[in-house]
């Protein structure tokens, strides 16, 4: 089962803010739910808590300690990273996406193989949420694609395609 990442990132590897998303960018909402429909979605308590409800079309993984297990339905909650990834293998999905947030990429990062990073062009002052760097010597860069400003996109941004070398 290959693991995927999806990610939307300052310059300066910020994700979120106030348990909120540090921006408004419609065409990398769109690209994220190309990236991620049909395979089960994968994220932490708070990002589940900053969503508000389930993501359509996908199987919705929640990983938390605190929450009530019986969710609603397209929902499953795991007490841990692991537990889950060992159910979804024997589901025998073909891949699945880790959709944040800051900690779970974190813990997630080392099971990975692809990173979908949305490189936002802004060096921003304030974050509560962060992704790892990317060590040059285990990632390369194989596919990149800009998007420029415009009157829905205050910041331009790259869509990038990281593969473990
Ligand atoms: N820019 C992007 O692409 C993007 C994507 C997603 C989210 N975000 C942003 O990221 C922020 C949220 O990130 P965050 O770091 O605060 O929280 P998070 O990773 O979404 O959730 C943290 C919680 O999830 C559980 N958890 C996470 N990793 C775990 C692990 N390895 N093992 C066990 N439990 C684990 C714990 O829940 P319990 O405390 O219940 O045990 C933990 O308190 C928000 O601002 C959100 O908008 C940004």
């Amino acid at each position: 089962m290959q693991i995927r990442i999806v990610v939307a990132a300052s310059e300066n590897n910020i994700i979120g803010l106030d348990n909120e998303l540090p921006w408004r960018l419609p065409d990398d909402l769109r690209f994220f739910k190309k990236m991620t429909l049909g395979m089960p979605v994968v994220m932490g308590r708070h990002t589940w808590e900053s969503l508000g409800k389930a993501l359509p079309g996908r199987l919705n993984v929640v990983i938390s300690s605190s929450m009530n297990k019986a969710s609603e339905e397209g929902v499953m909650v795991f007490a841990g990273l692991e537990d889950a990834l060992d159910y979804l293998r024997g589901r025998e999905y073909e891949e699945i996406a880790v959709i944040g947030g800051g900690q779970l990429y974190h813990s997630a990062l080392a099971y990975t193989q692809v990173v979908y990073l949305t490189r936002v062009h802004t060096v921003l002052e304030k974050g509560t949420a962060f992704f790892p760097v990317l060590p040059a010597e285990e990632w390369k860069l194989t596919w990149e694609e800009r998007h420029e400003t415009d009157d829905k996109h205050v910041y331009p941004f790259t869509f990038q395609k990281w593969e473990r070398k």
